[in-house]
Order: structure tokens, then sequence, then C-alpha cells
């Protein structure tokens, strides 16, 4: 062992060498930070949102090495190092005192790490995550938050010189294999380590209380109607499962999939379930056309087991991620001991509760993102609208015009962060995601932005604008002055094509076309176009200046809804802006612009048209959370805080017959110029995202504390699944 630790200090001292050193990341030109390998700081660092740490996670894309020892600094900063994936060696500084929460969360390739005596506190999942981590040491005695060394499956020695055991948490060291990871402490202070909370886990499996569920206590959404039979016996849950589909009259296969589901969850939460006799706890699983929505379910636990049935799979599939959370209980474990009997009779309040995510901005790797999709569904998430191009990239792959994803889908640099950006899908992987999703009852819904945010066809395409410009691909956010020029053939003949392609990979009802801030504020592209002006003339709009320019916009999108209406039966769906008085018929219009909401909704219902909420100040996940919250920087984002998600009202105070006429659902934004990990997604979408779930689908949902109450469990589960969000609540 002795050996081992050596050789990795020798590997670290040789590191160091050839660091790049100074005192502060200012000493370093952008280019220099973007290149950096090996980084020694030696001044004074700054914990403040442009200072050291963020610069040295987000603009220090591929540092390996870093090393603060000489560096002053007492703090390492909340999610300091938050999914470096490059990162693999550290070595804090001397005097350091706290290591914030989440601070190394998924760093998996970091080797070790030495906390120094100085150190007091460590943040909750700190290093969770670190599975390339094979040795800890701990110097002092700090307060050991939760899960903060959780997940580490390459450890296999923690060092603690403390005879005193550090005051642990029991999920600290969560996921350790008791006799597979030597603890090394000092002489006499076995016993001491033996018995202390978060240490004896490397002696022996944690005895944890048992549990009995209560529902009231930890389900998220709150379902519509839930009774627990009061003084029933409860039944025990660690034993053989038997799941029985009841078949429905027209179709025995129906539940197949929810079938299986129902065994992976179970398998997941309960552990082997596997009955060879079929026999045990049955859980019956079936159709009740009776229930009023398709979505709907009802869910009976008696003596005997569990009976779920929903209007269609679907309703199914919701009572098992309901029972899911029952079994999941408090989260203190991954599965209570029993659960009581109860009934619940749910429903949805509106009917598309959906995630937008952007990989135009920053590429999600398509494993990443099927991995998002039954996370969502935990909460009954039902929609992933993908956000698939924009100025900065064209990620889907087009047959008809290869030379988008060849030439479109790879630039160098975000605003200040310069690394690469690049990736693509195939329509092969769109399809299987597509197939994916639907096993969890999420359905995948398309975005082609026009007429703006459309530079990076325009790149390739250059005869899709006004004047034929060739223009690189944006390399910064904001909004750009090439649009699509509604007065050229082309630009009908191109959208034509790829939305062929478009409709038939995606088998959604619905398609996005954007629309968002291409004449609002109005642009000058059109101004100054020949062609423009001609069309402008042809649709009889007397003014030249760009006043008008919008109707242009309404003329493009006309047609092109016209076209996925009549063509491919698709609803097109649009970011709202309030020139457009008129909406045509089918349409789904997004309320996102913050304080416009009521001008949406009435062009909505004066249009009888349907409407998706997401206005900004209370569903735009890319915003920070709270202050100095990530992302630290941004071009003025607002807060959208925890609470003011959750106190979103689907009918913004209209009545029923807004509700039933023109609400389509709630969504929550993920824009991901400010987020570089597919972690961080998680970490902007979570908890609000939960927040937003039970928005949308409990009628009457209860209080934000009551939320609150719920929600920690739901959180504990998270953390033990190394699921990261935002603790900032
Ligand atoms: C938007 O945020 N531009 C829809
Ligand atoms: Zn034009």
């Amino acid at each position: 062992m002795k050996r081992i630790l050596l050789m990795s200090a020798a590997a670290m001292a040789s590191a160091a060498l050839s660091a790049q050193t100074v005192k502060t990341m200012s000493d370093l030109k952008p280019e220099q930070k973007s290149m950096a390998i090996s980084l020694k700081l030696t001044g004074r660092l700054s914990a403040e949102p442009k200072g050291d740490y963020r610069q040295m996670r987000d603009l220090c894309f591929q540092v390996r090495t870093i090393d603060l020892g000489d560096a002053q600094s007492t703090e390492i900063p909340k999610n300091a190092f938050h999914s470096r994936h490059q990162l693999q060696n550290i070595i804090l500084p001397k005097a350091l005192k706290t290591i914030g929460t989440q601070a190394f969360f998924a760093c998996d390739k970091l080797q070790a790490v030495t906390i120094p005596a100085s150190v007091d506190t460590i943040g909750a999942a700190a290093f969770s995550g670190c599975k390339s981590m094979t040795e800890v040491t701990i110097e002092g005695a700090p307060v050991i938050g939760e899960y903060a060394f959780a997940r580490l499956s390459g450890l296999t020695t923690v060092r603690v010189n403390s005879m005193t055991p550090p005051k642990a948490s029991v999920s600290s060291f969560y996921g350790i294999v008791p006799g597979s990871v030597k603890l090394v402490v000092p002489k006499g202070s076995e016993k001491a380590y033996m018995k202390a909370a978060g240490w004896s886990c490397f002696y022996a499996e944690p005895r944890l209380a048992s549990e009995v569920s209560d529902p009231r206590q930890c389900l998220i959404p709150m379902p519509q109607e839930l009774s627990v039979k009061k003084g029933a016996k409860t039944f025990n849950v660690h034993t053989a499962w038997h799941i029985v589909v009841t078949a429905a009259d027209d179709n025995a296969n129906a539940l197949d999939n929810e079938k299986e589901r129902a065994r992976e969850m179970l398998s997941n939460r309960i552990g082997n379930i596997v009955n060879s006799r079929q026999r045990g706890v049955r859980l019956v699983l079936g159709i009740d056309p009776t229930l009023a929505d398709d979505e709907a379910y009802t869910m009976v636990v008696d003596s005997k087991g569990v009976c779920i049935k929903g209007k269609t799979p679907r309703g199914v599939f919701w009572g098992l991620m309901t029972l899911d959370q029952v079994l999941r209980g408090s989260g203190n474990k991954e599965c209570v001991d029993a659960i009581p009997q109860l009934t619940i009779k749910d429903t949805p309040r509106t009917h598309v509760r959906e995630l937008m995510v952007d990989p135009a901005r920053t590429f999600i790797p398509i494993d990443e993102l099927k991995a998002f999709v039954p996370e969502m569904a935990r909460y009954k998430l039902n929609a992933i609208h993908l956000h698939l191009v924009d100025d900065q990239a064209w990620r889907i792959e087009i047959k008809k015009y290869p030379q988008l994803t060849e030439q479109a889908s790879m630039r160098w640099g975000q605003d200040d962060l310069l690394m690469p950006y690049k990736g693509y899908y195939t329509q092969e992987q769109m399809r299987d995601l597509v197939e994916y999703a639907a096993k969890y009852h999420v359905e995948i819904i398309p975005e082609i932005e026009m007429p703006g945010y459309e530079v990076a066809a325009i790149s390739v395409f250059p005869e899709l604008t006004c004047h034929q410009r060739q223009v690189p691909i944006r390399t910064t956010c904001g909004v750009s002055n090439e649009l699509l020029c509604p007065g050229n053939a082309f630009t009908y003949e191109f959208l034509g094509n790829v939305f062929q392609e478009i409709a038939n990979i995606f088998p959604s009802k619905y398609i996005h076309l954007g629309g968002d801030e291409a004449g609002n504020p109005a642009l000058d592209c059109w101004t100054d176009c020949p062609k423009c002006q001609a069309l402008k003339r042809q649709l009889g709009i007397t003014t030249i200046d760009r006043s008008e320019n919008w109707k242009l916009q309404g003329y493009l999108f006309d047609r092109i809804i016209g076209l996925l209406r009549d063509t491919y039966n698709k609803t097109p769906m649009f970011w709202y802006e309030t020139d457009f008085k008129k909406i045509q018929p089918g349409c789904v219009t997004f309320a996102w612009r913050d304080g416009l909401t009521d001008k949406a909704l009435e062009a909505a219902v004066n249009n009888n048209a349907r409407i998706m909420l997401c206005p900004g100040e209370h569903c735009y996940f890319d915003y920070p959370m709270a202050k100095g919250d990530m992302p630290e920087v941004n071009w003025g984002m607002p807060v959208t805080s925890l609470e003011a998600t959750y106190s979103i009202d689907p009918s913004w105070g209209r009545d029923q017959s807004f509700e039933d006429n023109n609400l389509f659902g709630v969504a929550g934004t993920l824009w991901s110029e400010c987020i570089t990990s597919p972690e961080r997604i998680y970490y902007q979408a979570y908890p609000r995202a939960i927040a937003l779930a039970e928005a949308g689908w409990t009628r009457n949902k209860p209080s934000y504390g009551n939320f609150l109450v719920r929600l920690k469990p739901t959180a504990k589960d998270m953390m033990r699944r190394g699921v990261t969000y935002s603790l900032e609540y």
C-alpha cells in the first residue's frame, strides 16, 4: 500500500514540475487557460463568480493536474470542479478550511485526494461519483457531509489520521462494500471507528432501522386522492414479487412494456424479486376503460399485494412510478421494509409536462440524452423538446443536405469558453431515442428554428439569407441579424426538404418551429433585401422600414405551418411573440417572455389556440436557482428560484374554460450556452423540474412548505443514485 502511495506522490510531483505556475488565473491569457494541462497556482484565490475557481472549472477545459498546495485559499467553493471529467490530480491548499458541496462531483478521473489537516468541513456530495479515486487521505477530523464520498467504486484505501473518528453521516461513504476497502486508522482507534456513524460501513453492512413508508411524506407529484388505511396490517416488500397482467379485451400484449418496466423498477428498488414458482406478493397491472383520462390510474395496496390500473398503458406506467416512490419512502435507504394499505386515484391537471434541452449550444451525447428520460419519468414529466439547430450548430442529420452536419456541427468556443463543441445525431440515433423514450411514456418533440437562429444553416447555404453572405457559425450567444430570407424560393425548398425528413424521423404529432427573437426587436436583415421588399409589395405591406418586418415572418410561418399540417398531419408549435395577433388554427404557442404571459394568453384565447406555459420567471431552468449558483457568469440572467417554479399557476388565474380549451401544458427550458457538461443539465433542471412536474400534474397542489417536506426523500434518493441537483433552496 505504502509503495502505491509513494508512486502516486511521485507521479504528482513530476506532473507538478511541468505545470504552468502562476499566482492567479488572471496571469494567464484566454488561450493559455484553454490549453492548460497542468496548473500550479500560488497566489490568493478568489471564489467569486468570475474568480479563479470558476475559471479553472469552466475555462481550463482540459486541465488534468491542479496544484493548489501553495495557494492561499481557505475555501474550495461549492461546485468548484463539478463534473470536470479530465481532472486527474488535485493538491489542495494547505490552509484549506472548507470543501463546498458537490465541489468534485463526478470528477470521474480523479485518482486520489489528501484532505489537509486544516479542513473542518467537507460538503455534501463533495466527491460523489469520483469513480477512479483509489485513495482518500484525511489528515484531520473534518465534519463530513452526506454522500461526500459516495459511489467511489474504484476505492481501495481510506487513511484517517485522527484518533477520534471524524463526524460523518451514515451516507458519507455510501456504496462501500464492507471488507473491500481498507480503512487505515491510528493504532488503538479501530474500535471507535467500527462503532462510529459513517465509518462502521467499512466493517459491516450498516443496520438501518426498519421503516414503513408514509406516502403522504414522499410522493411527488402529489396524487389527486390518497387514503392510507388506518390500523391495517402493512406488508413486507422484501419478498418475491409476482407481476400479473390482466389481459385487455382487445390486446393481450398491451401491457408487455409496463410489465417489463415493473420488473425493472422492482428489481432496482428491492433487489432480487425473482420467484420461479409464480408465488409471492402480487403486482397486478390492468386496463380500466372507465377512467376519465388517458393518463389516469388507480392504485390499491391491500393485504395481498398491489393493483395498478390505467385507462391506457401510460396511466399504468405512471402508477408504477408512484409505487416506486412509495417503496422509496423516506429515502434513507433504497427501499422501505413495508408499505401501508392504501388507495390512490390520480389524474393529471395538464397533459404535456415537458423539458426543453438545447444540444445545439452544447452537444449532449446520445447516451446522456437517453439517460435523461427515466429520470424525468419518475416525476411524470412526459415530453422532451429537442432544440436541434441554432446559430451555433446544426445537430441533426439531414440526408438531403449532409453538408449541414458535416460543416456546421462543430465550432471552437462559446463566449469565454474556448473549447470544441461538436457532435450531431444521426437519424438512426433519433429513432432509437424515440423508441427508448416511448418505453417511459416520454415523447420526443423536435424543434427546427426559423427564421432566426439559423446561422448554422446559413453558414453552409448562404443563399438562405437575404444577401447571400457567407457567415461563420456563431461562437457567442445573442441574436444574429442573419435571418432566413422569406422572399427567396430556396428558403421554402430547403425547409420543405428538412421538414420532410424531420416529420419522418419523429412520430410526435408536434414539430416546433422556433420563431423567437427574429423580428422582435425588429432586425434589418429583411429591410434592405430586394426580395423581401418585393414580397412586402406583393403582400400589400406598404412600409419599407423595419416596423412591419414581422409580417414577413407571419407569411413564412403560414406557408410552413400549412405544409406541416396539411402534408404531414403535424401540429406546429412556436415561441410566441406579441406582434402576432393572429395564430393559425391548431397551433400551439409558447408563452416564454418574462412579464408577457398575459399578452400571450390573450392571443391564444382570442384565436382558439393552445398555449404552453414556460414563462421565464417560473420556467427558465438555465437561469441560476439562487444568486451565485451555477452558472455564475452569464449575460445578466435573473434568478428563477425553486419557489418561483413551484408557484406557477398553469391556468394563470383564468377560469376552467381556459384550462379546458387553451392550456396545453407546462415546460421548463434548459438553454445550454452556459451548461458545459451533461451533469450540469441535471444540476440546472433539478429540483425545479420536480416542482414544475407537480404544478403541472396536481390540481390542488399543496403548499410550498409541504412540497419541501416531500422533496427531502426525493432529493436523498437522487443523491444516492448519483444524480446531481442544485442545493440552493
Ligand atoms: C427564447 O428564450 N428565446 C425562446
Ligand atoms: Zn430577404
